[in-house]
């Protein structure tokens, strides 16, 4: 990996600096990029919070959060370099006048100023303005912007509108952690560097795919947010919809963020409207009830502390997909996601289609058609299932499904797993848009998301309760089932 030249020092100003995800992801993913030696010696860390603390108190929470967060043994050396670059401003960040300190704690020069909004998003306007009141937008200068971004296409639209007064696409980086996962990054290689992928990776070849994002936490403390959102809005809309486009997508030019974020934009155009025509047929809705999880009674969502007992907030959602293409037709994008589910687990399985006739019937009657797994998270890696001969001198020949399985640990035993944050922020600090999603993107997913919330509200239903511990809703099975299929478990 190429060192950032002295070029590129930069002041990483982040935005709600003590909040959950700057302390759990954001600092760790400096931390780690200061030990490989990516972050250019003038940089700095501008953490930018509405509490009073001196820089050595915030210096101090780092510390104890890069002990909790960050996985391996801290090195002595890096930790003080990385501490070095800390610097801390007290700010109330909806008060325009106020950036006028942060002006001053900034430095003055030729560095590029990384503004990341780990906030609220309903506060990006108010950053932006203060900002601009205080002459603290450059071109040069780039926005890191969280999800959600808005909760519709309309509010949406509100929050882009916001930061664009002041910043241009170019310089406007929309996080979706998923894009920096080194799995989900593997589907370009997976499927641009294997022809055997490449020409096989149509609606010729494969029967259907299935996307599961499971998690078996439940909302950890954060009912009230989650309540507004729902799972349809804080997984299908950004993450399973990201993994779909870059399955989905037709092959882009080069790797530039041009080529990848027009063909993405272009497959999720491309996704079949779900209305109230067809919202029965094709979607399914559940929410956790009390449980077991790992043998211990864990409580249904209505019975997570903080919460309102009537909520018909979803908690899982299966969806089957299409895509209006001439690649695609024909072929189902099953996507499931849910909360409380019996373990962490995100797996991409491409089901190919079958063999048009059996030579082996005498030994074999049904022969399986081969299956791409692609892990995503835990235990991530690839896995083609196939037919091989059982060794053995029999006259018969006795067959059997076995896999090929590229395991990252097994292969590659003295890599460490790189954070999605960490291979983010390298990406806003090289200045590649390539991993961020475009405006575009986020308003198109939106408009396919909306579709079926507002289909959803029109019937009015309760979301159907499924076990904590379990798969979801029986109905999931059955929306796989009535076209004779089923999930991989
Ligand atoms: C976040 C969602 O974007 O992604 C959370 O808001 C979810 O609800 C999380 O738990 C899952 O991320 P990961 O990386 O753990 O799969």
């Amino acid at each position: 990996m190429n060192k950032i030249d002295s070029q590129s020092a930069s002041e990483i100003v982040i935005f709600g600096a003590l909040g959950d995800l700057s302390r759990r992801k954001l600092l760790p993913a400096l931390y780690q990029l200061e030990a490989s030696g990516l972050i250019n010696s003038n940089s700095r860390i501008v953490g930018v919070a509405r509490q009073e603390h001196t820089v050595d108190e915030f210096k101090a929470i780092v510390l104890e959060n890069l002990n909790n967060f960050v996985k391996e043994t801290l090195d002595a050396d890096v930790l003080a370099r990385f501490v070095e670059r800390l610097v801390y401003q007290q700010l109330d960040m909806k008060e325009a006048s106020a950036y006028e300190n942060l002006s001053a704690t900034l430095a003055e020069g030729n560095s590029t100023r990384v503004y990341y909004f780990s906030t609220p998003p309903a506060i990006y306007g108010d950053i932006c303005d203060g900002l601009n009141h205080a002459n603290l937008v450059n071109d040069a200068d780039r926005v890191v912007m969280e999800k959600p971004i808005g909760h519709c296409l309309e509010s949406s639209k509100v929050i882009n509108d916001q930061v664009a007064r002041f910043f241009k696409e170019n310089q406007i980086y929309r996080i979706d952690h998923y894009l920096g996962k080194e799995t989900v990054l593997n589907l370009l290689v997976l499927r641009f560097a294997n022809s055997l992928f490449t020409t096989n990776w149509d609606r010729n070849s494969i029967d259907h795919v299935q996307i599961t994002v499971a998690e078996s936490v439940g909302i950890e403390g954060r009912w009230g947010f989650y309540d507004e959102a729902g799972q349809m809005r804080d997984m299908i809309q950004n993450h399973l919809l990201q993994i779909l486009s870059l399955l989905a997508m037709e092959p882009p030019a080069d790797l530039s963020a041009e080529s990848i974020r027009a063909e993405k934009l272009k497959a999720v155009k491309a996704l079949c409207p779900i209305d109230k025509t067809n919202i029965k047929e094709k979607t399914v809705r559940g929410q956790y009830a009390d449980g077991f999880l790992n043998g211990l009674a864990v409580p249904g969502y209505l019975n997570e502390e903080g919460a309102n007992t009537t909520s018909k907030t979803e908690t899982f959602v299966a969806i089957k997909a299409e895509i209006d293409n001439w690649r695609w037709s024909g072929v189902p994008f099953y996507l499931r996601t849910g909360k409380r589910m019996p373990a962490k687990h995100s797996e991409i399985v491409v089901h190919f289609k079958e063999q048009p006739h059996n030579i082996f019937s005498e030994s074999y009657n049904d022969l399986p058609a081969n299956k791409l797994t692609i892990r995503l998270q835990p235990d991530e890696g690839v896995e083609l299932q196939m037919m091989n001969k059982i060794p053995g001198i029999a006259s018969q020949m006795h067959i059997q499904e076995n896999k090929l399985d590229l395991s990252f640990t097994e292969t590659y035993d003295n890599e460490r797993v790189v954070d999605a944050y960490e291979r983010l922020m390298l990406e806003v600090l090289n200045g590649n848009q390539s991993l961020f999603v475009s405006r575009d993107e986020v308003e198109a997913a939106w408009t396919w998301a909306d579709s079926i919330i507002n289909a959803w509200k029109s019937t009015n239903e309760a979301p159907k309760p499924y076990a904590a511990g379990s798969w979801g809703p029986v109905s999931s099975i059955s929306l796989i089932a009535r076209d004779d299929r089923q999930w991989v478990e």
